[in-house]
């Protein structure tokens, strides 16, 4: 008689996954087995039923009541001065307070990079070639020594990068931080599907499964323990950041205070669009709730809309940096049915699969969806939604793409003009290029400055400066 789970998937149509069966080891038969019982095949009949159909990839949303979304502006940009200071002794007076948690979402497969290795691995400041981890632990660990706080560092990873993300970290003794407040786990996984709703198998005993999108943090903070954590150790704040931008301030004190004082749940970076057609999320208002529309979604009036002093009308710019609190994370990661949970969307990608003949092979073009969430789909969820303005320059170059745009040569670019800024704002001569690259490599440690404030400090208190005209790396 046939296993339950193999008439199971007959029933529901996705048989192929045991076409195999017989040709299959003990062994091969049971990973196979414990794959398709991660599977809710409800689950992917629906999604296969809503994103699937062949008007799915048009977007039917009403966009007659959107609006930019307020943010509270840097004071370089027309900000507050004083607003900002008040909410950097806000967010301090809660780091102190042991509230805050930094939380990396490290879980995606960095398909862009074209790295073997998880993302976090790769090589990315100008002169050491530290690893993005090890600039994000650099940070943790000067924040903790800056604002006098034990920072717990919370790491998602995916079911593919879990063991090698722990074995990387233990082999290089956690980058100076306390092993205890570094947390690991896993978010959760979805087969990838072909264009009929079949399920693709990536080997004849082997599901082609993806990690479940950056959306799914919420629900795998909560089933993995890690919000009881917080709750144990008094921790009400996760300071949400990507693995893949070197720049992002990882703990920042103005931020936390704004949230805090703005009574949000859920709050968010933002920076002007350079352009109208960038590749950004954009925040804006719908029916009175913070949202972030892709840059695919929005319409191309809207996209290029602008306002009465010429500026983009839509021109906040999402960079993936958020605040959220414990409670907004229990709420929407709860695995009872009256937790809102997020939509599922359908990414399009060349999957290694196997054909006709039983061979595994990597397409030209998209074969198939991944079913994927986003966590800024919480955002309309939350009770209030701070939004604040940050420097490009100063908070965001991603990795993402192996050349290019968004690429390690342009990331270590903006690393070392940032650098250079902070020297001149100490009043240094820095030689650059034409457009405005240091002349020779710079690279600050982060235990050197963390931001601009903490390294002129250092820069000071320097009996002795550093000549400026050769490779300088100050740590
Ligand atoms: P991206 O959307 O850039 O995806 O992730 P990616 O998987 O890293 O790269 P590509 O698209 O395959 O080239 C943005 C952030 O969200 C995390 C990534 O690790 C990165 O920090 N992420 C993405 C997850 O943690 N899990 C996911 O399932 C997807």
């Amino acid at each position: 008689m046939a296993h339950p789970l193999i008439t199971e998937f007959e029933n529901a149509g996705q048989g192929q996954v045991f076409q195999y069966w017989d040709q299959l080891s003990g062994p091969e038969k049971k990973t196979l087995l414990r794959q398709a019982g991660e599977i809710d095949l409800a689950q992917i009949s629906r999604l296969n039923h809503a994103l699937l159909r062949a008007d799915a990839g048009v977007d039917s949303r009403d966009y007659s009541d959107l609006n930019p979304a307020p943010y509270i502006a840097h004071p370089s940009n027309g900000g507050d001065p004083d607003a900002w200071k008040e909410a950097t002794a806000m967010g301090e007076a809660a780091l102190r307070a042991g509230r805050v948690a930094a939380f990396v979402v490290a879980g995606g497969q960095g398909t862009r990079l074209g790295f073997d290795k998880p993302k976090g691995f790769f090589p990315v400041t100008p002169i050491r070639q530290k690893s993005l981890f090890q600039v994000f632990a650099e940070k943790i660990k000067a924040a903790e020594v800056h604002y006098r706080s034990r920072l717990p560092w919370f790491i998602m990873t995916s079911p593919f990068n879990h063991a090698d993300t722990m074995a990387f970290f233990h082999e290089h003794d956690f980058f100076g931080l306390s092993e205890e407040r570094v947390r690991f786990f896993r978010q959760g996984r979805m087969p990838a599907v072909g264009f009929n709703g079949q399920i693709l198998l990536s080997g004849k005993g082997r599901i082609a499964m993806n990690p479940d999108g950056h959306g799914g943090s919420l629900p795998a903070l909560v089933r993995s323990g890690a919000t009881r954590l917080m709750a144990e150790n008094g921790i009400d704040l996760l300071s949400y950041f990507q693995v893949d931008n070197p720049l992002c301030k990882v703990i920042d004190p103005a931020f936390i205070g704004f949230h805090i004082l703005g009574g949000a749940d859920m709050s968010s970076k933002m920076i002007p669009k350079a352009y109208a057609e960038e590749k950004m999320g954009v925040f804006c208002l719908q029916s009175g709730k913070v949202v972030v529309i892709e840059y695919s979604d929005l319409p191309a009036d809207l996209m290029h809309a602008k306002d009465d002093l010429g500026n983009l009308r839509f021109q906040s710019g999402s960079i993936a940096i958020h605040l959220l609190s414990l409670e907004f994370i229990e709420k929407m990661g709860a695995a009872d049915p009256s937790s809102p949970g997020l939509p599922f969307h359908r990414a399009q990608k060349k999957i290694p699969a196997l054909d006709a003949d039983g061979n595994v092979c990597l397409p030209n073009s998209p074969n198939g969806v991944k079913y994927e969430r986003f966590v800024f789909d919480a955002l309309p969820f939350s009770k209030e939604s701070v939004v604040l303005e940050t420097r490009r320059a100063s908070e965001f170059s991603p990795v993402k793409n192996r050349q290019g745009l968004d690429s390690p040569g342009t990331s270590a670019e903006a690393q070392m003009k940032e650098f250079a800024s902070w020297l001149e704002g100490a009043g240094e001569i820095v030689a650059k290029t034409d457009n405005g690259v240091p002349l020779y490599p710079i690279e600050v440690s982060p235990l050197f400055g963390y931001d601009e404030a903490t390294f002129l400090q250092k820069w000071k208190s320097l009996a002795k400066k550093p000549d400026l005209n050769q490779s300088l790396y100050l740590s």
